[in-house]
């Protein structure tokens, strides 16, 4: 089976996160890596993508200078992907769905509601894929969860809670690094700083694992660091479309933890509790029974989580792994279209600009709500309305 053609734009050398979209994108033998426009500066970036392997004349510039190299080749990459900061994601991911290029843009999406909007009406305007890199959400065993609340092993859901804190932008002294102090930036980072920036990925994953959407939202907002005019801590209370409670802690000065993205759903008949430095563990509770562990690998998963899991029980898979599912995805829902057949549906879980635009909304709502003490304001987007 031929590989496809890939390509990516930002993620250059030293980037944190280039080098797990490549082991991603790499990890199948689905995506042949052919073409690329790294940098910002353009013979670092021509230099950094010759070294990786690339053609010369497919190592660009800049992405304009890809965009128009890539159109007019018979072997034109079948999906880029968008890693390069923020506000670049609205007009480079809008220029390749233009041109006809499946995208897989890194979040968040867009810097406003509109321009999320308009991503999406062009994704289904245009009919090509434009995907979002909530790349947790590629986790085999969150796939069990998400598999395991729409079978109604926990009944109704009651309540989630959901977690992205971590310490790493706590310490005051460091506040004005400039590889810190953009982030908490109005002019740079618009309207959120923490929320935007790692809220959203624990928001999204409840939406993921209970199947609801988000509706309505009232935040606490806080610059514990009081020179910053951005938050660096938030918590939210959300209202999701089938009835169910929504608990949120987003932080940057929580000393002590890393990464700190954790997912624990509630129902009526039992628990989940799931956290991403363990993510080889899903710890189930039913109802009256014992605390059950239940490990990535072991026989009887659910068919999502299996498609997900590469090495056997009790080898720890990690983050690019995570990310090479959502790359699996998409090269299954390429392939399905150059085919013209059905996608297989335990792929069919890759989150799309809907969910980019989703995101963006309750950013915005955050930013609102913890400007007026937190009042109650509705989350989903206009269009959605
Ligand atoms: P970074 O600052 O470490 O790297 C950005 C890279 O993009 C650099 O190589 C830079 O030279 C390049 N670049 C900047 N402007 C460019 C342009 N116009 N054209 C081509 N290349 C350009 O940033 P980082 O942390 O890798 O973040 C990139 C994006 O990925 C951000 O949007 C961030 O929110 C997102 N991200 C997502 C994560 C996830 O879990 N899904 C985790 C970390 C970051």
């Amino acid at each position: 089976m031929a590989r496809l053609n890939w390509g990516m734009i930002g993620g250059g050398e030293g980037s944190q996160i280039g080098p797990a979209h490549r082991l991603g994108a790499g990890l199948d033998g689905e995506f042949a890596f052919v073409a690329g426009a790294l940098d910002h500066r353009p013979e670092a970036g021509r230099d950094y993508g010759r070294r990786l392997g690339l053609d010369p004349d497919r190592s660009y510039g800049n992405w304009r200078e890809m965009l128009e190299g890539e159109a007019g080749r018979a072997d034109r990459v079948d999906l880029v992907t968008v890693a390069t900061p923020n506000a670049t994601h609205f007009e480079i991911t809008r220029e390749f769905l233009k041109a006809g290029f499946h995208v897989l843009c890194e979040k968040p999406m867009t810097m406003t509601v509109e321009e999320g909007e308009e991503i999406v009406a062009l994704a289904r305007e245009t009919g090509r894929i434009c995907a979002v890199n909530y790349g947790y959400t590629g986790y085999s065993l969150v796939r069990h969860m998400k598999a395991m609340v729409a079978r109604g092993d926990l009944g109704r859901i009651r309540l989630v809670v959901a977690e992205f804190a971590h310490g790493h932008h706590a310490d005051a002294a460091d506040a004005d690094n400039p590889r810190v102090r953009w982030r908490y930036d109005p002019a740079q980072a618009g309207v959120s700083a923490q929320f935007a920036d790692c809220g959203i990925h624990a928001l999204h994953m409840a939406s993921f694992v209970t199947g609801q959407e988000v509706e309505r939202l009232s935040a606490d907002t806080v610059s514990c660091i009081e020179s910053r005019a951005l938050e660096d801590d938030a918590m939210v209370n959300f209202r999701m479309s089938g009835g169910t409670v929504g608990r949120l802690w987003t932080s940057s000065v929580a000393i002590g933890r890393q990464h700190g993205l954790t997912l624990q759903v509630f129902g009526e008949k039992g628990g989940l509790r799931w956290a991403q430095e363990q993510p080889n563990q899903l710890y189930w509770m039913p109802l009256g029974q014992r605390l059950q562990v239940i490990e990535r690998g072991e026989a009887g998963l659910s068919p999502e989580a299996d498609r997900t899991t590469r090495v056997t029980i009790g080898h720890a898979e990690g983050m690019p792994l995570a990310f090479a599912n959502i790359y699996k995805d998409l090269a299954e829902a390429i392939r399905a279209r150059k085919e013209g057949r059905e996608m297989d549906p335990a792929a069919d879980l890759y989150p799309r600009a809907e969910d980019g635009l989703r995101s963006m909304a309750a950013v915005f709502a955050v930013a609102a709500s913890g400007k007026a003490d937190g009042t109650w304001v509705d989350a989903r987007p206009p269009m959605f309305r």
